[in-house]
């Protein structure tokens, strides 16, 4: 990408104050933060100040308290960033089950500053052996909710293959695979109080009925009946004993033997297809990252089968040739932004799908001459209709699953890695004996052209259902690089709102030049084609919505601020980290 003209004005307006707040952003901001803690405090009782951490040496950012200090413990010990993103990836799994854990699957990009080189780690979950096209069709031929819940939903967990793996080629030699995973066991056993994100978590899946569906949910989340809520103690010894049969035996504890046993007997027993041929054959990938240069930063991003690295670059690519405001509250802006969207989301449903057996345009989607032949189509004073806007030719509601964490240590190796078991509590279906939440990562394929899944998205061809093919993932884990140096290391859960949410951020840095609190906190819009609406978070300015609808953009106000979560950590020029983790969801950072 070329630099910005403005760049450089930018740079010498704010010079050494880079990481100050400009005062055209800081009411938005101010708003925000009234609004969201009210007396000082939020729902997790905890000020704006708890969400940020400044620290010499090493740095993470997650989602959760017990898992940030897990992760910190083993840095502090002489781990590297990979042996404390092993141990944080086991932790977050017991700590957030509605969103992520051994059940499923996730990304996980490495960068190591010493070679200036990523490595890119696809440990996502693939369709079992015994899927077809057609699986989740009833006799009409419309689309069931089998690959949302249930037996049919799960695909081939690949999670602890992944960190296995990682652990291996990676991890230090210091801190030993048991020393790893044994604190998530203790976790799991001894339990933890519910925070106000999984008690809305449990509340959503049990009003959906879902847990007089699936029994072994029930038992775990609703213990003697009562539905635990927001303090309660949540245990899972099963999952403890899982945990230490992996810390014994590695990866095999969980592909080979009795856990595998389980989880194959659960799902076959509520009709799905997942065999231990499918656990056998699993296998990991390595790929290489999308990557863009914006201005004097690098951008490492998760390419294809995630569809986030590729239309985080074509969203900066149209931004680049498009936005010169750097009011981040002005109409103008917004506008092209929803428009910039749109663009990418359209793309999104025909061209991106798993490499191995799609081929996607990934340089065409990701080239500044097909970005600049779509922002002609972007007309300034009106918003386009979606039916109108068709992918161009290149050479509900948000809820609270998935995971991210990203790591920075002391010795120039960074870690940003998605996780997830997809939709809230998986596919809500937990192998008794083990513990473990099943993923329903079925659903992220498209189960027949044109129809949407879970997160309203709609696909067709290129990410169709076939045996040992992997589901389309919004999940980008982002780095950026300057001058070889790591600069930022982010990424978010949210499905669709991934994307925009990783992208809203990454341009609050690089071109709003919001100190990297601000940019996080700063509200967020969203828009991924169809439906035909730009979704927004409260704080905005009235005028600012008002002057969108008057362009012709359809408006929806969420009530809470709810689009994604972004866990994020910067390097400073001085070597010093400031991890941010997004107040949204209560997240934790911290350093050493
Ligand atoms: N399961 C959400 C995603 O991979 O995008």
């Amino acid at each position: 990408m070329k630099s910005f003209p403005t760049l450089l004005i930018l740079l010498f307006f704010g010079g050494c104050h880079l990481f100050q707040r400009t005062p055209t952003t800081a009411p938005v901001i101010d708003r925000v933060i009234q609004a969201r803690f009210p007396g000082g405090r939020d729902e997790f009782n905890r000020t704006p100040e708890s969400y940020e951490a400044r620290a010499a040496h090493g740095m993470i950012s997650s989602e959760g308290e017990p898992a940030t200090e897990i992760a910190l413990d083993v840095l502090k010990r002489g781990g590297n960033a990979v042996d404390a993103a092993v141990a944080l990836s086991f932790a977050i799994g017991v700590y957030r089950p509605h969103s992520t854990g051994i059940g499923g699957g996730g990304f996980m990009i490495v960068y190591d500053e010493r070679s200036a080189k990523a490595e890119v780690l696809d440990m996502r979950e693939r369709a079992p052996l015994r899927s077809s096209r057609d699986m989740y069709l009833d006799k009409s031929g419309d689309v069931t909710d089998k690959s949302r819940w249930g037996g049919l939903a799960v695909a081939t967990p690949g999670l602890v293959a992944g960190l296995w793996e990682a652990f291996q080629k990676r991890g230090s030699g210091k801190i030993t695979w048991k020393e790893l995973v044994l604190p998530s066991a203790k976790l799991a056993r001894e339990g933890f109080a519910v925070d106000p994100d999984m008690a809305e978590a449990i509340e959503w899946t049990a009003d959906k009925g879902l847990l007089e569906k699936f029994p072994s949910a029930k038992k775990l989340l609703a213990p003697n009946g009562k539905l635990l809520k927001q303090g309660d103690l949540y245990q899972n010894p099963n999952l403890a004993k899982t945990l230490e049969t992996i810390a014994e035996k590695g990866k095999d504890g969980f592909y080979k033997g009795w856990v595998a046993q389980d989880i194959v007997a659960a799902v076959k027993k509520d009709g799905g297809i997942l065999e231990q041929k499918d656990l056998d054959r699993y296998e990991l990938r390595y790929l290489d990252p999308v990557k863009a240069d914006f201005g004097e930063f690098t951008v490492l991003s998760m390419p294809p089968p995630s569809s986030g690295g590729v239309h985080i670059v074509e969203m900066l690519n149209m931004a680049e040739t498009l936005i010169r405001d750097i009011d981040l509250e002005s109409v103008s802006n917004w506008h092209l932004k929803a428009e910039i969207m749109r663009r990418a989301f359209a793309d999104r449903s025909k061209y991106l799908g798993d490499p191995s057996f799609f081929k996607v345009p990934v340089s065409g989607l990701t080239s500044e001459e097909y970005a600049q032949q779509l922002t002609k189509g972007i007309d300034r004073s009106k918003a386009s209709k979606s039916v109108e806007v068709q992918p161009g030719q290149p050479a509900p509601y948000e809820k609270i699953h998935t995971t991210h964490f990203s790591i920075v240590d002391d010795n120039g190796l960074a870690v940003a890695s998605t996780q997830t078991i997809n939709y809230l509590f998986g596919a809500v279906l937990v192998a008794g004996a083990s513990g473990v939440f099943l993923n329903d990562e079925m659903d992220d394929f498209s189960a027949k052209p044109g129809a949407p899944n879970l997160f309203g998205l709609v696909g067709g061809e290129a990410n169709a259902i076939a045996p040992l093919k992997t589901p389309l993932s919004s999940m980008s884990p982002t780095v950026v690089t300057k001058e070889g140096k790591i600069y930022l290391v982010l990424g978010s859960p949210g499905g669709s709102k991934i994307i925009t949410s990783v992208w809203n951020v990454l341009f609050n840095v690089l071109h709003h030049k919001l100190t990297l609190r601000d940019a996080i906190f700063a509200p967020r819009m969203h828009h991924q084609w169809l439906p035909d609406k730009l979704v927004t978070e409260p704080g905005w300015e009235t005028a600012t919505l008002q002057g969108l609808r008057d362009k012709g953009h359809e408006i929806e106000e969420l009530k809470t601020p709810s689009l994604g979560s972004v866990t994020a950590v910067m390097v400073e020029p001085g070597g010093g980290k400031i991890g941010v983790a997004d107040p949204r969801r209560g997240g934790a950072a911290a350093g050493y």
